[in-house]
């Protein structure tokens, strides 16, 4: 019996007579064809490769990943494993349209799905589905659909599976329905446009798994999502859905895994959540939940990951917890927890993750948590005290240590290089004293060492054979010795600012082929600015200041393609500053790119905050969302010439200062076209003629300062500059007039004209200041959410998918 199936098996799959259908293979070979098409342009080669064993001359069913039917007399395909053909080949964006699937809504007999992570982009047009009804399994994930889900996806009454995470979808607008670019800024203002998880999602009743992670839905969850009795896996996380923690949720008797974090759901967490007896992952990070955190979550037996931190949960620190689960994962981030760790977290001998940062914790680092074994401890933004055991670091499955920001202190321990798993070790914002351990150097799983803000001293070790350590800072320490370079060429952030360093600016940094961000501010370079910097081409943060640098800015720099914040300020340079530098494309263009850093660790990490002076005070820009940032600081040197009309094509700008020098001339009028412009300081130089009326172009300008200069004539007036009316940043000048600092210009002398004035003032101001709100600060805000700057995931080990 057994034979004979053999041998049918054999014969269905070696007639000839059982070849896929021709229409289903034409459909195929065009979707090759175009997608061949659209990604020639770029070196893609390997694409070909991946679809090689797809040609006319051969069966369908035989090619890589398409699966077919087994039947008897015929064969179709019911299956296309199309995933990652893009994607993963390229560094470059290429980006697919949503035209080339097309011909795959011609496979009626279509049963799976997968086109994830493929660039796609554009919207799915409404009738798509129509021809798919046996779809079972459907994922669209990572790719860059926008548009609404079209409804007839809602109408595959078997599919069991949908993903559609990490796509630009969003619900079905009850108004009309803007351009997306309108969208994300209006979304902020979520009941403005009352847009949802469509009703409809309901219908498909067969559906196990739905995934709608990271796009753009906002709302409610809808309650026909209780017609999914069978729904075990629902992942709604990365959104902007905002309403009451709904309990109807308690309903999905079946449900393995709820995953809502990074929205903004608000109320407390409802009891009907006890009902989930099957309940193991419960992902709530990151809403505006409230209320105490109760204790029978902790008796849902098969509860394994529970993410409850970064909402305003709070803590009570008398229950008495005894856990009826086993956790493998725990986030309690500023859940208002305070005095010692909880001890029943002992009792959790399963545990691997643990992220109780932003608490009020205190005491010593606890015994029973060294001898527990986990790999990721997050006690960040505490209040711990004393030093670190050493036999924390014998663990070897250490893998992820954040101690910033507490009150430990003493030396670090020798046997550090001990804990050989460690990727990540952060323990910046302590008094950490004493050398760095040469054992460091053994950890060669290193990705990311940050001892910033401690008071380490002495030589730093050798680094070299920490060949992942990407990520490096030791600001804000009492290093001293040589500026140090001993460290992988596959650094892509170096903070060194704030040290004992000196020296020569080493040459050796150009070996450095990945290196983005190099700050070496508040040491002592001796030496002219090296012309070798520009070799360093991916470099996109260069951080000088205060390094008593000498000689003039180097032409080359301006061939620093990604360079986009760089600050020399508080140097003896001299000269010019190149004309080239309006070739700088990385200010030039607005930046949407994510930075390394938050694409490779998911969980949230604050990382060296770059401190530069923004708008009048010194800020930290944060890691998280560095890439929107432009800056260009020169301010404090003695360079002495005329501004560069080219300057004016930075159009991605957001501060320039090159106040206290010795600029002269006139200001370029070109200035007014750095649209993106935030804050402007040409102060105390000798820059004379008039304030360029096209100033009142910078939309975005909130801060100005032209004071002690030799400016003269009117003031410009019109958009922002009517708002600029502090006297101070326009002192000491040639003599300047205008309504800004109440000095009339001669023309405007005549009795009927003041009141006129007056008003025409008040009106300016107000429109004024309403633009630089409704545009400057929400396009802001507006950008933070989409690049994840409020959207801080999990750590690299606690996805569940
Ligand atoms: C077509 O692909 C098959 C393998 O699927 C291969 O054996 C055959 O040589 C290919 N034919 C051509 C013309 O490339
Ligand atoms: C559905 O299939 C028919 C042929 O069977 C085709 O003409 C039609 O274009 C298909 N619809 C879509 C949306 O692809
Ligand atoms: C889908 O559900 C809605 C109610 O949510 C219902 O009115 C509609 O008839 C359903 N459509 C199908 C095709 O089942
Ligand atoms: C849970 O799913 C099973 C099948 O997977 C189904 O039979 C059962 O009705 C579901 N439970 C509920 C409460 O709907
Ligand atoms: C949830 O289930 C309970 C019974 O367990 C029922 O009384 C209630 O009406 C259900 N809620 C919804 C919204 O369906
Ligand atoms: C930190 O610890 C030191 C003693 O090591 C103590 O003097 C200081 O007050 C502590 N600071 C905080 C903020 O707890
Ligand atoms: C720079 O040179 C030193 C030796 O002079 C070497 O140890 C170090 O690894 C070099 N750094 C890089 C990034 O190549
Ligand atoms: C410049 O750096 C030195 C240390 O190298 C520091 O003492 C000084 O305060 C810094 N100056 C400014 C203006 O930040
Ligand atoms: C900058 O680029 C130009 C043109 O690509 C080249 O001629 C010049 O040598 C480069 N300068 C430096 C310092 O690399
Ligand atoms: C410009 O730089 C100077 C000196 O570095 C600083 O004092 C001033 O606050 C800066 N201006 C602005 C607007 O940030
Ligand atoms: C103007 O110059 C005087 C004298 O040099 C100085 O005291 C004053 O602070 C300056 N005013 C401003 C606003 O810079």
């Amino acid at each position: 019996m057994a034979k004979l199936s053999l041998l049918l098996a054999f014969l269905i799959f070696f007639t000839p007579s059982l070849c896929c259908p021709e229409d289903q293979k034409q459909a195929l070979l065009q979707f090759k064809s175009s997608l061949i098409k659209t990604t020639s342009s770029s070196s893609l080669e390997s694409l070909l490769f991946e679809l090689e064993s797809w040609n006319s001359s051969s069966d369908c069913c035989n090619w890589d990943r398409v699966t077919c039917s087994t039947g008897l007399h015929s064969r179709v395909v019911i299956g296309l494993h199309l995933d990652s053909l893009v994607f993963m080949q390229s560094m470059e964006p290429i980006v697919v349209a949503s035209t080339i699937l097309t011909p795959l809504f011609r496979i009626r007999s279509l049963e799976l799905l997968d086109m994830s992570s493929n660039h796609i982009q554009g919207e799915l047009p409404g009738n798509s589905f129509t021809n798919l009804s046996k779809l079972v399994y459907l994922d669209l994930k990572n790719n860059l659909f926008d548009g609404s889900i079209p409804s007839q996806v809602f109408h595959l009454r078997y599919l069991q599976y949908l993903d559609i995470s990490s796509n630009s979808f969003h619900g079905i607008l009850s108004g009309e329905v803007g351009s997306l670019q309108n969208l994300r800024v209006l979304m902020l203002d979520a009941n403005f446009l009352g847009g949802n998880i469509p009703k409809e999602i309901g219908n498909m009743t067969k559906l196990q798994r739905l995934y709608l992670r990271s796009n753009n839905f906002f709302g409610e969850i809808p309650s026909s999502i209780l017609d999914l009795k069978n729904l075990e896996e629902l992942d709604l996380r990365d959104n902007f859905l905002s309403m009451e923690f709904p309990s109807f949720i308690g309903n999905l008797s079946n449900i393995t895994t709820l995953a809502l974090s990074n929205n903004k759901l608000t109320g407390k967490i409802p009891s009907s959540i006890q009902k989930l007896t099957k309940l193991e992952t419960l992902q709530l990070e990151n809403n505006f939940l409230s209320g105490e955190i109760p204790s029978w979550l902790f008796n849902i037996k098969g509860m394994k990951r529970l993410f409850l931190g970064g909402n305003y949960l709070t803590w009570n620190s008398n229950a008495k917890i005894v856990p009826k689960c086993k956790l493998s994962q725990l986030s309690m981030k500023s859940c208002g927890l305070s005095g010692e760790i909880p001890y029943w977290i002992s009792k959790q001998k399963t545990l691997e993750f643990l992220d109780l940062s932003k608490n009020k914790l205190e005491g010593l680092f606890p015994q029973w948590l060294v001898e527990m074994e986990v790999g990721s401890i997050i006690l960040s933004d505490n209040r711990f005290t004393g030093s670190l055991p050493p036999r924390l670091f014998r663990s070897r499955s250490l893998s992820v240590l954040s101690l910033s920001r507490n009150n430990f202190s003493g030396e670090l321990p020798n046997n550090i290089g001990d804990a050989s798993a460690i990727m990540i070790l952060m323990l910046a914002g302590n008094h950490f004293s004493g050398k760095v351990p040469q054992s460091i150097s053994n950890i060669y799983r290193l990705l990311l060492l940050d001892l910033s803000s401690n008071r380490f001293s002495g030589n730093l070790p050798d680094f070299s054979s920490n060949v992942l350590l990407g990520y490096i800072d030791f600001s804000s320490n009492e290093f001293y010795g040589e500026i140090p370079t001993k460290f992988s060429q596959e650094t892509r952030i170096l903070a060194l600012g704030q040290n004992k360093f000196t020296g020569s600016f080493p040459r050796n940094l150009t070996s450095m082929s990945q290196l983005e961000h190099l700050d070496i501010h508040d040491n002592k370079i001796q030496g002219e600015f090296p012309e070798f910097i520009s070799q360093i081409s991916t470099l996109q943060v260069l951080n000088l200041r205060n390094t008593t640098l000498q000689g003039s800015i180097p032409d080359g720099i301006s061939n620093l393609s990604s360079l986009r914040i760089l600050d020399l300020s508080n140097n003896h340079l001299v000269g010019n500053i190149p004309t080239k530098f309006g070739n700088l494309i990385g200010m030039i263009e607005t930046q949407e790119k994510f930075s390394s850093l938050s694409d490779i660790f998911s969980f949230s990490i604050e990382f060296n905050d770059l401190i530069v002076n923004w708008k009048k005070s010194k800020q930290g820009l944060s890691s998280h969302n560095l890439e929107l940032y432009s800056l260009l600081d020169l301010s404090m040197n003695q360079l002495s010439a005329e501004i560069p009309a080219s300057l004016g094509r930075l159009k991605g700008l957001k501060i320039l200062n090159i106040s206290h020098n010795i600029f002269f001339g006139k200001v370029p009028v070109t200035l007014g076209d750095l649209q993106s412009l935030e804050s402007l300081d040409l102060s105390y130089n000798k820059l004379s003629g008039i304030i360029p009326q096209s100033l009142v172009k910078l939309q975005q300008l909130s801060v100005l300062d032209v004071s002690n200069n030799e400016f003269t004539g009117k003031i410009p007036s019109g958009g922002q500059m009517d708002t600029m009316n502090d006297p101070n940043i326009f002192a000491n000048n040639s003599g300047l007039c205008g309504m800004q600092i109440q000095v009339p210009c001669s023309e405007e002398l005549s009795p009927t004209k003041p009141s006129k004035y007056e008003s025409k003032k008040k009106w300016f101001l107000l429109e004024g200041l309403g633009f630089g709100y409704s545009a400057g600060f929400f396009v802001t805000v507006g950008i933070l959410y989409l690049t994840g700057y409020f959207v801080p995931a999990l750590a690299p080990n606690c996805r569940n998918q």
